[in-house]
C-alpha cells in the first residue's frame, strides 16, 4: 500500500487530483496537508470526505516539524506537492506570500523529506513537485512551444517563485540524492476552479451580469488543459518518470483569451436558450438571458509584465510516459460550464467564505 502526502489538496488541482487518486487507488493512504487559504476549501473535498483512507490535516507546509511528524506517523513514501500561492495578479500586488509559500514552503518540505527519508535510509521514496510552464517566460507568436530544455525566464513574481522552487527541488536531487520529479503544466480548467481565474471568473460574472474584464487587447495565448488530464499526467510521472527529470504536461490547445471568452459567452447564450429554467435560477443574468452575454465584454488596462503566449511541447511526456490528454477542449469546456451551472452553492460559498467545513485532524500551523 502506498502512502501519499498531498500538499495543497484542498485547492483546485489538488482536490481534483485527490478525487482522481482515491477513485483509481482506493486502497492507498492519502494525507492532505493544506493551510486553507482563500483558495483552499474543504468544499472541494466534500465528495470524498468519508473515504476511509483519506486524512485531512489543516496546517502549513512552512511548519517543517508538522510535515516530519505527518510523514513519520503515516509512513509516507510519496509527496505530491501542489501547495502554492497561484494567482499571478495577486503576486503583482503582494509578492511576499508567494515567496514564503512557494519558495520557503517548498524548502521546508524538502528538508522534512530529506530528514525522514534520506537520513533514515528510506530508499523507496518520491518527491513530486507540481510546477508550471510560466517558469519558461513568454513566447512570440511563431516561436516553437516550450520544451524541457527551454531556459527558465520567469516574468511575474508568481513565476519567479515557482522557478526558484523548481531549482531547490533539483538541488536536493543533485546534492543529497532525494528522488525527485517535476512536472511543468500549462493552464488548467475544470471543476473547483476558484472564480478569480479567467474561465470560472467569466462564467460566474455572466451569471451575475457583471463585466467580463479582458486585459489589454485580449490577444494573449494560453494552452488550456482539462484538470483531470493533469492528474493523469502526474500519475504517469509517478509511475514511469525518471528521477531528477522535468516533464512538460500540456493540452495542445492554444487559445487567444478573447476567443475563449467569446466561446464561453456563446455556450452560455445557448444554454440559456435551450434551458428556460436557467433564467429563473439566475435572475441577475439579464444579458445572457437575452442571448447577448458578449455585451459584458470589457477591455481593461493590461496586467503589468503580461506574458504574451504560453505553449507546451509535451513530446517528452508522450514518448517516455505515453502521455496524451484524453479530454477534447470541445467536451471539457462544456462539462466545465455545466459543472458551474449545477454547483452554484459551491462557487457562492467559496467566494464569500461561508462553507462550513469538516476536518479530520486539526493542527495549529
Ligand atoms: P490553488 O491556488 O487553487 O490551490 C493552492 C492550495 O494550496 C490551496 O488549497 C491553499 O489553501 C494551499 N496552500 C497555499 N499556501 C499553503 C501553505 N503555506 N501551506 C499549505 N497549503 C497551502 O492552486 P492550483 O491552481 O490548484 O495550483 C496547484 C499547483 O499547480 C500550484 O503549485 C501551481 O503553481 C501549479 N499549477 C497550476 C496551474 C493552473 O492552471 N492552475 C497550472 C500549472 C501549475
Ligand atoms: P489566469 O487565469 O489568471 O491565468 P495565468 O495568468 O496564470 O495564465 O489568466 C489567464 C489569462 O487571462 C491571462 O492571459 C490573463 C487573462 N485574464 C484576463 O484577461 N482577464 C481576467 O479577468 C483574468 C483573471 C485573466
Amino acid at each position: 500500500m502506498k502512502s501519499l502526502l498531498v500538499t495543497g489538496g484542498a485547492g483546485f488541482i489538488g482536490a481534483n487530483f485527490v478525487q482522481y487518486w482515491l477513485n483509481h487507488y482506493p486502497y492507498h493512504k492519502l494525507v492532505v496537508l493544506d493551510a486553507l487559504t482563500y483558495a483552499g476549501n474543504l468544499a472541494n473535498l466534500e465528495a470524498v470526505k468519508d473515504h476511509p483512507n483519506l486524512t485531512f490535516v489543516h496546517g502549513n507546509i512552512l511548519n517543517t516539524e508538522l510535515v516530519k511528524e505527518l510523514m513519520q506517523h503515516h509512513q509516507t513514501d510519496t509527496v505530491v506537492h501542489f501547495a502554492a500561492e497561484s494567482h499571478v495578479d495577486r503576486s503583482i500586488t503582494g509578492p511576499d506570500a508567494f515567496l514564503e509559500t512557494n519558495i520557503m514552503g517548498t524548502h521546508s518540505l524538502l528538508k522534512a523529506a530529506k530528514q525522514i527519508w534520506l537520513d533514515s535510509g528510506v530508499d523507496d521514496h518520491r518527491f513530486h513537485h507540481v510546477s508550471t510552464d510560466e517558469v519558461y517566460g513568454t513566447l512570440a507568436e511563431n516561436d516553437p512551444p516550450f520544451t524541457e530544455a527551454t531556459a527558465y525566464a520567469p516574468n511575474s513574481p508568481y513565476a519567479a517563485s515557482k522557478a526558484s522552487s523548481d531549482h531547490l527541488v533539483r538541488a536536493y536531487q543533485e546534492t543529497y540524492g532525494l528522488k525527485t520529479t517535476i512536472s511543468n503544466c500549462s493552464n488548467n480548467y475544470g471543476s473547483y476552479h476558484f472564480p478569480e481565474k479567467l474561465i470560472p471568473l467569466v462564467i460566474t460574472n455572466i451569471l451575475a451580469d457583471k463585466a467580463l474584464p479582458i486585459y489589454g487587447d485580449g490577444k494573449q495565448v494560453r494552452d488550456w488543459l482539462y484538470v483531470e488530464d493533469h492528474a493523469r499526467g502526474i500519475e504517469l510521472v509517478l509511475s514511469k518518470g525518471k528521477i531528477g527529470e522535468n516533464y512538460n504536461i500540456g493540452g495542445h490547445n492554444e487559445w487567444h483569451n478573447i476567443d475563449i471568452v467569446k466561446l464561453i459567452c456563446q455556450l452560455m447564450n445557448e444554454a440559456f436558450a435551450t434551458e428556460p429554467e436557467l433564467a429563473q435560477r439566475f435572475p441577475d443574468a439579464l444579458s445572457v438571458a437575452k442571448g447577448s452575454a458578449e455585451s459584458l465584454i470589457t477591455f481593461v488596462k493590461d496586467r503589468p509584465g503580461h506574458d504574451r503566449r504560453y505553449a507546451i511541447d509535451a513530446a517528452k511526456s508522450r514518448c517516455e510516459l505515453g502521455y496524451e490528454p484524453a479530454e477534447s477542449f470541445e467536451t471539457g469546456i462544456r462539462k466545465t460550464l455545466q459543472w458551474y451551472l449545477n454547483n452554484e452553492e459551491w462557487w457562492r460559498s467559496v467566494m464569500d467564505g461561508s462553507y462550513q467545513g469538516w476536518v479530520s485532524q486539526q493542527y495549529h500551523a
